[in-house]
């Protein structure tokens, strides 16, 4: 018989320290928005609202809503449910971590078809929490508070959740006066922008879920494209698909390789700035990660080369699915992943004739020859490696440096830039000069002219 004691854990000191786990306040709306998503959403309402220490944020949806023992599960630290390979939540613990990284206290009410009469609602609240150390929730008395809760649901099933003391968000312990209100109103600019870009797909109704509105403060969010896709100068390249095998998991990663016009080949100056992204156009070049459609990372090369002024037109979406988050790491605030080890030579060498192309165009050398050298030297089609692949998943072949079928990246086509470009790359000082010398010769052999 084994003699064990059950340690609960300090709910003061962990709920706490759960504050500080990565959320900031577009990063924690995000966290909230999806779990709208996941509930079948079409409408999402944000109430962003400045009143000094009554200052609050309200974020209605039109989802299924919860049951009252369905409601208490979620409040609860580590929510137990199963998920499928599609859902965005994935922890049990964004609607906790994300609310309480913001404010103080928060409500989170729900209304059910089944329970069309019956609206409940609970309540973590910090000065509670403190007073007891037990992991309690409070069922809200204030009228004040049940108004503002239950007005949006008035009409229709779907959930609330009502952020107050918001102490975080401001970053004041006591929101009061100008500086406050002024940051408050740049900080929603910035959340529309984020949500704008993480849930483009969702809000262009580009995935295979229900359309989906967002308001913030009754304004509806557009759609924010990284990838410029209604600029007719835009280029999208052939898609890759690369093989993954992680802990017994198999699948595909998806790239899609975009090269964005050069600032002259935007339809106009507005155009190009809007394109250019919550950072800048420098910043925002490589990768942009998707987790079943919704944007975990966007811009920077993972590690895999450096940004580059002459490589900022080069844009690479990437898509996983959750089955793979542990090969990629995906942290509780959704903010952060990394490329799996095993696969990130086969990336770089997949992604390296995009990046040229986009080098060249933006270095305005090749403009004639853009178009004609896009789809022959980049011909992988996952449809075609699909049929081809042959080799096994093991992530010892994974470090081959080679382009291999086993990858599902079809052997592509080099032109002769190319192989000049990869020749000089692996050669010695005392050999580049020799090799230039005889791709021009080559050149003129075959072309009748040096370049
Ligand atoms: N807006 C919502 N509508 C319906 N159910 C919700 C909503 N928000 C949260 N839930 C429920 O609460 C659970 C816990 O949410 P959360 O703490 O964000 O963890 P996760 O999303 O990782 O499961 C969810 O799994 C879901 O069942
Ligand atoms: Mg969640």
């Amino acid at each position: 018989m084994v003699n064990v004691q059950e340690v609960i854990p300090s709910a003061k000191r962990l709920i706490k320290s759960l504050r500080d786990i990565g959320y900031d306040f577009s990063t924690a709306v995000a966290d909230l928005v999806d779990n709208s998503i996941e509930a079948g959403a079409t409408r999402i309402d944000i109430l962003v609202e400045f009143d000094g220490d009554n200052s609050f944020v309200r974020i209605s949806d039109n989802g299924k809503g919860m049951t009252v023992d369905e409601l208490k599960e979620a409040m609860r630290y580590g929510s137990e449910r199963t998920y499928n390979e599609e859902d965005l939540g994935k922890f049990g613990l964004g609607l906790k971590t994300a609310s309480m990284s913001q404010c103080q206290c928060f409500h989170v009410a729900s209304r059910t078809m089944e329970e069309i009469n019956f609206i409940p609602a609970f309540c973590w609240d910090l000065a509670h929490i403190e007073k007891t150390n037990k992991w309690e929730i409070i069922e809200p008395k204030s009228k004040e508070i049940l108004t503002l809760l239950r007005e949006p649901l008035n009409e229709h099933k779907g959930t609330v959740v009502l952020w107050q003391k918001v102490d975080r968000m401001l970053g004041f312990k006591h929101p009061y006066g100008e500086p406050a209100r002024k940051k408050l109103i740049s900080m929603c600019r910035e959340l529309e922008g984020y949500l704008a870009m993480v849930f483009h797909k969702f809000l262009a109704h580009e995935t295979s879920r229900e359309p989906l509105e967002i308001y913030l403060n009754f304004n509806k969010i557009e759609p924010w494209d990284p990838f410029a896709r209604d600029e007719p100068e835009t280029k999208e390249l052939s898609s890759l698909s690369v093989k993954l095998s992680h802990e017994g998991v198999k699948g595909k990663i998806l790239l899609k390789p975009y090269i964005l016009p050069t600032k002259e080949g935007f339809s106009s100056p507005d155009k190009f700035k809007r394109a250019s992204g919550p950072a800048n156009w420098n910043q925002q070049q490589g990768f942009y990660i998707y987790r079943a459609d919704r944007m975990i990372q966007s811009g920077g090369w993972c590690g895999i080369r450096t940004r580059d002024e002459h490589t900022k037109l080069s844009r690479i979406e990437l898509n996983f699915s959750p089955m793979f988050d542990n090969a990629f790491k995906i942290n509780v605030a959704k903010m952060r992943v990394q490329l799996p080890i095993q696969i990130k030579d086969t990336i770089d060498q997949a992604i390296g004739v995009a990046v040229r192309l986009a080098r060249e165009h933006y270095d305005g050398k090749k403009k004639s020859s853009f178009k004609q050298s896009v789809h022959p030297t980049y011909a992988a089609q996952p449809s075609e490696t699909d049929k081809k692949e042959s080799g096994s998943d093991s992530d010892k072949s994974a470090s081959s440096k080679s382009f291999s079928t086993s990858y599902g990246i079809e052997t592509p086509k080099f032109s002769l830039d190319e192989i000049e470009e990869k020749a000089i790359n692996i050669s010695t000082e005392q050999e580049k000069p020799i090799i230039k010398q005889v791709f021009q010769r080559l050149r003129k052999d075959l072309f009748g002219k040096d370049k």
